[in-house]
Protein backbone atom coordinates (compact mmCIF):
# COMPACT_ATOMS: atom_id res chain seq x y z
CA UNK A 1 0.00 0.00 0.00
CA UNK A 2 1.78 3.28 -0.98
CA UNK A 3 2.45 6.08 1.28
CA UNK A 4 -0.52 8.36 -0.19
CA UNK A 5 -2.97 5.62 -0.18
CA UNK A 6 -2.32 5.54 3.67
CA UNK A 7 -2.18 9.11 4.07
CA UNK A 8 -5.81 9.91 2.52
CA UNK A 9 -7.00 6.91 4.53
CA UNK A 10 -6.11 8.85 7.78
CA UNK A 11 -6.89 12.09 6.53
CA UNK A 12 -10.49 10.36 6.16
CA UNK A 13 -10.85 8.98 9.56
CA UNK A 14 -9.81 12.19 10.99
CA UNK A 15 -13.13 13.97 10.19
CA UNK A 16 -14.41 11.26 12.34
CA UNK A 17 -12.63 13.09 15.51
CA UNK A 18 -14.63 15.69 17.31
CA UNK A 19 -13.34 18.12 20.28
CA UNK A 20 -13.54 16.14 23.39
CA UNK A 21 -13.07 12.58 22.00
CA UNK A 22 -11.34 10.13 24.04
CA UNK A 23 -9.62 7.98 20.93
CA UNK A 24 -7.63 4.51 21.33
CA UNK A 25 -4.91 4.90 18.47
CA UNK A 26 -3.93 2.36 16.68
CA UNK A 27 -0.72 0.45 15.65
CA UNK A 28 0.92 0.22 11.94
CA UNK A 29 2.38 2.33 8.88
CA UNK A 30 -1.36 3.60 8.44
CA UNK A 31 -1.91 4.34 12.14
CA UNK A 32 1.39 6.31 12.08
CA UNK A 33 0.07 8.30 9.14
CA UNK A 34 -3.07 9.17 11.43
CA UNK A 35 -1.08 10.59 14.27
CA UNK A 36 0.88 12.62 12.31
CA UNK A 37 -2.40 13.78 11.21
CA UNK A 38 -3.84 14.27 14.05
CA UNK A 39 -0.42 15.85 15.63
CA UNK A 40 -1.17 18.83 13.27
CA UNK A 41 -4.83 19.21 14.27
CA UNK A 42 -3.91 19.47 17.97
CA UNK A 43 -0.67 21.82 17.76
CA UNK A 44 -4.22 23.82 15.77
CA UNK A 45 -5.78 23.45 18.90
CA UNK A 46 -8.10 20.08 18.60
CA UNK A 47 -8.74 18.95 22.02
CA UNK A 48 -8.42 15.43 22.29
CA UNK A 49 -6.97 12.63 24.90
CA UNK A 50 -5.25 9.33 23.20
CA UNK A 51 -4.89 5.97 24.30
CA UNK A 52 -2.20 4.42 22.25
CA UNK A 53 -2.52 0.74 21.42
CA UNK A 54 1.95 0.08 21.49
CA UNK A 55 4.29 1.06 22.58
CA UNK A 56 5.64 2.11 19.02
CA UNK A 57 2.72 4.41 19.04
CA UNK A 58 2.86 5.94 22.48
CA UNK A 59 6.77 6.96 21.66
CA UNK A 60 5.28 8.48 17.96
CA UNK A 61 2.49 10.70 19.83
CA UNK A 62 4.70 11.50 22.23
CA UNK A 63 7.09 12.88 19.89
CA UNK A 64 5.07 14.70 18.33
CA UNK A 65 2.92 15.88 21.28
CA UNK A 66 -0.53 13.87 20.93
CA UNK A 67 -1.67 13.97 24.23
CA UNK A 68 -2.02 10.23 25.78
CA UNK A 69 -3.75 8.28 28.71
CA UNK A 70 -3.74 4.95 29.98
CA UNK A 71 -6.44 2.55 29.29
CA UNK A 72 -6.54 2.48 32.75
CA UNK A 73 -6.52 6.26 33.90
CA UNK A 74 -9.14 6.28 30.25
CA UNK A 75 -11.05 3.21 30.71
CA UNK A 76 -14.21 3.91 28.24
CA UNK A 77 -12.91 5.68 24.73
CA UNK A 78 -15.36 6.75 22.53
CA UNK A 79 -13.55 5.79 19.25
CA UNK A 80 -10.64 3.64 18.00
CA UNK A 81 -8.93 4.25 14.73
CA UNK A 82 -6.44 1.64 13.97
CA UNK A 83 -5.15 -0.60 10.55
CA UNK A 84 -5.66 -3.94 9.44
CA UNK A 85 -4.38 -6.45 7.40
CA UNK A 86 -7.66 -7.93 5.91
CA UNK A 87 -10.97 -6.49 6.34
CA UNK A 88 -13.97 -8.59 4.87
CA UNK A 89 -17.76 -7.67 3.64
CA UNK A 90 -18.76 -8.37 6.70
CA UNK A 91 -16.32 -5.65 8.25
CA UNK A 92 -14.18 -9.26 10.34
CA UNK A 93 -10.79 -8.22 10.37
CA UNK A 94 -7.56 -9.40 10.77
CA UNK A 95 -5.00 -7.87 12.53
CA UNK A 96 -1.50 -8.17 14.28
CA UNK A 97 0.58 -7.78 11.79
CA UNK A 98 2.76 -5.54 13.30
CA UNK A 99 2.31 -8.05 16.50
CA UNK A 100 0.37 -5.34 18.48
CA UNK A 101 -3.33 -7.30 18.86
CA UNK A 102 -3.67 -8.57 22.12
CA UNK A 103 -3.26 -4.46 23.20
CA UNK A 104 -5.48 -3.02 19.81
CA UNK A 105 -8.30 -5.41 20.77
CA UNK A 106 -8.47 -4.44 24.71
CA UNK A 107 -8.71 -0.88 23.44
CA UNK A 108 -11.13 -1.81 20.68
CA UNK A 109 -13.25 -3.67 23.12
CA UNK A 110 -13.34 -0.56 25.49
CA UNK A 111 -14.30 1.81 22.68
CA UNK A 112 -17.79 2.71 21.42
CA UNK A 113 -16.93 2.19 17.65
CA UNK A 114 -13.83 1.28 15.78
CA UNK A 115 -12.94 2.92 12.52
CA UNK A 116 -10.50 1.15 10.29
CA UNK A 117 -7.79 2.73 7.48
CA UNK A 118 -6.62 1.10 4.49
CA UNK A 119 -6.24 0.42 0.89
CA UNK A 120 -8.53 -1.45 -0.78
CA UNK A 121 -6.22 -3.86 -1.28
CA UNK A 122 -6.87 -5.43 2.43
CA UNK A 123 -10.61 -5.50 1.24
CA UNK A 124 -11.32 -9.74 0.71
CA UNK A 125 -13.74 -12.35 -0.09
CA UNK A 126 -13.00 -14.83 2.83
CA UNK A 127 -10.30 -13.90 5.65
CA UNK A 128 -7.24 -16.22 5.89
CA UNK A 129 -5.06 -15.42 3.01
CA UNK A 130 -2.56 -13.40 5.30
CA UNK A 131 -1.50 -15.21 7.92
CA UNK A 132 -3.38 -15.44 11.49
CA UNK A 133 -1.07 -13.84 14.31
CA UNK A 134 -1.99 -15.86 17.16
CA UNK A 135 -0.40 -14.40 20.88
CA UNK A 136 0.99 -16.98 22.58
CA UNK A 137 1.78 -17.40 26.21
CA UNK A 138 5.88 -18.59 26.22
CA UNK A 139 5.08 -21.18 28.58
CA UNK A 140 4.60 -24.82 27.03
CA UNK A 141 5.35 -23.29 23.40
CA UNK A 142 5.42 -26.61 21.68
CA UNK A 143 1.86 -28.07 23.41
CA UNK A 144 0.05 -24.90 22.79
CA UNK A 145 1.61 -24.98 19.16
CA UNK A 146 -0.22 -28.82 18.78
CA UNK A 147 -2.89 -27.91 20.81
CA UNK A 148 -3.26 -24.77 17.60
CA UNK A 149 -2.98 -27.58 15.42
CA UNK A 150 -5.97 -29.81 16.71
CA UNK A 151 -7.89 -26.82 16.37
CA UNK A 152 -7.56 -25.95 12.90
CA UNK A 153 -7.63 -30.02 12.16
CA UNK A 154 -11.08 -30.17 13.51
CA UNK A 155 -12.27 -26.86 11.58
CA UNK A 156 -10.41 -28.60 8.24
CA UNK A 157 -8.16 -25.57 8.31
CA UNK A 158 -4.40 -26.75 7.12
CA UNK A 159 -1.09 -24.69 6.42
CA UNK A 160 1.80 -23.75 8.16
CA UNK A 161 2.23 -22.49 11.76
CA UNK A 162 5.62 -20.57 12.04
CA UNK A 163 6.80 -19.22 15.50
CA UNK A 164 7.29 -15.10 14.03
CA UNK A 165 10.88 -14.27 14.28
CA UNK A 166 11.82 -18.00 14.07
CA UNK A 167 13.10 -20.17 16.83
CA UNK A 168 16.59 -18.60 17.12
CA UNK A 169 14.94 -14.85 17.59
CA UNK A 170 11.63 -14.99 18.40
CA UNK A 171 9.41 -11.72 17.93
CA UNK A 172 8.29 -10.79 21.57
CA UNK A 173 4.99 -8.83 21.70
CA UNK A 174 4.83 -5.56 23.88
CA UNK A 175 3.31 -7.88 26.37
CA UNK A 176 6.22 -10.12 26.79
CA UNK A 177 4.83 -12.91 24.64
CA UNK A 178 5.35 -15.07 21.45
CA UNK A 179 3.59 -15.11 17.57
CA UNK A 180 2.47 -18.06 15.96
CA UNK A 181 1.61 -16.76 12.36
CA UNK A 182 -1.01 -19.50 11.12
CA UNK A 183 -0.94 -19.98 7.03
CA UNK A 184 -4.69 -21.33 6.70
CA UNK A 185 -5.29 -19.86 3.63
CA UNK A 186 -8.74 -19.32 3.79
CA UNK A 187 -11.04 -19.26 6.89
CA UNK A 188 -14.82 -19.96 5.83
CA UNK A 189 -15.95 -19.99 9.90
CA UNK A 190 -13.65 -16.92 11.77
CA UNK A 191 -16.76 -16.97 14.64
CA UNK A 192 -15.64 -20.70 15.11
CA UNK A 193 -11.88 -20.45 14.65
CA UNK A 194 -11.84 -17.58 17.17
CA UNK A 195 -14.34 -19.66 19.66
CA UNK A 196 -12.11 -22.59 19.20
CA UNK A 197 -8.54 -20.70 19.88
CA UNK A 198 -9.44 -19.09 22.49
CA UNK A 199 -10.61 -22.24 24.37
CA UNK A 200 -6.17 -23.02 23.99
CA UNK A 201 -5.19 -21.94 27.57
CA UNK A 202 -2.01 -21.15 26.07
CA UNK A 203 -3.34 -18.80 23.79
CA UNK A 204 -3.45 -15.15 25.07
CA UNK A 205 -5.57 -13.51 21.91
CA UNK A 206 -5.62 -13.70 18.34
CA UNK A 207 -5.69 -11.21 15.74
CA UNK A 208 -9.56 -12.01 14.03
CA UNK A 209 -11.76 -8.86 14.83
CA UNK A 210 -15.07 -9.79 14.85
CA UNK A 211 -17.41 -7.27 14.96
CA UNK A 212 -15.92 -4.40 16.26
CA UNK A 213 -15.60 -2.31 13.36
CA UNK A 214 -18.10 0.25 12.33
CA UNK A 215 -16.26 2.19 9.49
CA UNK A 216 -13.84 1.58 7.06
CA UNK A 217 -12.01 3.79 4.94
CA UNK A 218 -10.66 2.07 1.93
CA UNK A 219 -8.09 3.97 0.10
CA UNK A 220 -7.72 3.91 -4.07
CA UNK A 221 -6.02 5.92 -6.66
CA UNK A 222 -9.69 7.17 -7.24
CA UNK A 223 -10.53 8.13 -3.60
CA UNK A 224 -11.33 6.62 -0.08
CA UNK A 225 -14.41 4.98 0.00
CA UNK A 226 -16.23 4.68 3.65
CA UNK A 227 -18.26 1.48 4.35
CA UNK A 228 -20.61 1.91 7.38
CA UNK A 229 -20.95 4.51 9.46
CA UNK A 230 -21.30 5.23 13.05
C1 LIG B 1 -0.61 -4.09 14.19
O1 LIG B 1 -0.42 -5.15 15.04
C2 LIG B 1 -1.63 -4.46 13.18
O2 LIG B 1 -2.83 -4.91 13.68
C3 LIG B 1 -1.83 -3.34 12.18
O3 LIG B 1 -2.96 -2.57 12.48
C4 LIG B 1 -1.99 -3.94 10.86
O4 LIG B 1 -0.94 -4.85 10.70
C5 LIG B 1 -1.99 -2.91 9.74
O5 LIG B 1 -0.73 -2.36 9.58
P1 LIG B 1 -0.34 -1.43 8.36
O6 LIG B 1 -1.16 -0.20 8.46
O7 LIG B 1 1.14 -1.16 8.56
O8 LIG B 1 -0.60 -2.20 7.10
Amino acid sequence: MSQELKIESARAALGLVKDGMRLGIGTGSTADEFIRLLAVEVKAGLNVVGVPTSIKTKNLCDELGVPLKTLDELPELDLVIDGADEVDGQFQLIKGGGGAHLREKIVAHASKAMAVIADESKLVDTLGKYPLPIEVNKFGLVATTKAIRAVADHLGLSGELNLRGGDNAPFETDGGHFIIDASFGHIPDASALSKALLEVPGVVEHGLFLGYAKVVFLASPTGVKQLGEL
